[in-house]
């Protein structure tokens, strides 16, 4: 195996994707960006270790593993395999050391209908999406799916190559909505400049917005407390409420000066409106007790319903 230097830092720029994969597939990736990745992240003190793409599109990363002699498996829905309904690591028949993952950026370019198929879109392309909520949904299943074919030893990673996308004047970030739903450990985030697309063409002179210009690299490594993808849903959850809960506090001394006595029912009337917004939160005035009691560092219980925010 001959293995190459890897990311110099956190920003890559490839101006010539290079000669892997078809120039002429549209939305294909640099092999520059492969080759970098097994650079850094892949497992080289093992000649067995295994690199894996479950989207391949026009093969580039087939390509780049080839010259550098590594062992690899390349799959993707037009030759059948299907992220969302098989199971990556059954289909593989083993572990891998390396996952990289290019998804369709939604509906950006549309693979089954433009790219390979005959004009008609397949359920099941990530690219044939309805709406960006559908597409992070399953791209969290796609995700979970990778993440379980990932191998127990050493520091399996996966990368997903993504960038974000303006439609119709409303901007998505792709890139941050599919990092919150990733399971793993984050172990790099690289910025790599876009060339050559479609859009450069395009005039933005006097626009109020910037040109999309970057994709992102989004590398996460297995977690050994995560042990399966189903475990990361519940800590999600758990995430989620927990945000919710020091929302709860940071609107609880927004309404409160320092030093103040205030009863519980002068919070709930404060507090009232905002909670009405929140359609999650049926029984607010129980919420407010539950935090005020919670964060005895910011709220001093004086006893009959009243506490004093702490000065602090
Ligand atoms: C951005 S392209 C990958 C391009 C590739 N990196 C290259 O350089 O040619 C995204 C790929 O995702 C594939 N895809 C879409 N939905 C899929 C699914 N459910 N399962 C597997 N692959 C899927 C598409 O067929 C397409 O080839």
């Amino acid at each position: 195996m001959n293995k190459p230097q890897g990311f110099a830092s956190s920003v890559a720029s490839y101006p010539n994707r290079g000669k892997w994969g078809d120039s002429r597939w549209r939305g294909n990736c640099s092999g520059h960006i492969i080759k970098d990745a097994l650079g850094s992240y892949f497992d080289w003190s093992n000649p067995e270790a295994l690199f894996v793409d479950p989207s391949e599109g026009s093969g580039t990363s087939g390509d780049v593993a080839r010259e550098l002699g590594v062992n690899y498996k390349g799959l993707d829905l037009h030759s059948g395999f299907n992220l969302l309904r098989d199971d990556l690591l059954e289909s593989v028949g083993r572990p891998a050391e390396m996952i990289f993952w290019h998804p369709p950026y939604h509906s950006m370019i549309e693979y089954s209908k433009n790219v390979w198929g005959n004009g008609q879109a397949h359920p099941d392309d990530l690219s044939n999406c309805q709406s960006v909520g559908e597409f992070i949904e399953k791209s969290q299943l796609a995700l979970m799916n990778i993440y379980d074919a990932l191998s127990h030893q050493g520091r399996a990673t996966y990368c997903v190559l993504i960038g974000n996308m303006r439609k119709s004047g409303e901007f998505y970030d792709l890139t941050g909505m599919l990092q919150r739903v990733a399971p793993g450990k984050l172990r790099d985030i690289i910025i790599k400049q876009q060339h050559n697309c479609v859009s450069d063409s395009r005039r933005y002179g006097g626009a109020s917005f910037a040109r999309i210009a970057h994709e992102t690299l989004l590398v996460f490594e297995r977690d050994r407390r995560i042990l399966c993808a189903i475990d990361f849903a519940f800590q999600v959850e758990q995430r989620l409420a927990n945000a919710q809960r020091m929302t709860w506090r940071s609107a609880l001394k927004r309404v409160t000066r320092p030093g103040e006595k205030v009863h519980l029912q002068d919070l709930y009337a404060r507090l009232s409106g905002y909670a009405k917004r929140v359609a999650t939160n049926q029984n607010f005035e129980a919420k407010i007790r539950q935090v005020v009691r919670r964060f005895e560092e910011d709220f001093t219980p004086l006893g009959k319903g009243v506490y004093e925010r702490v000065a602090a």
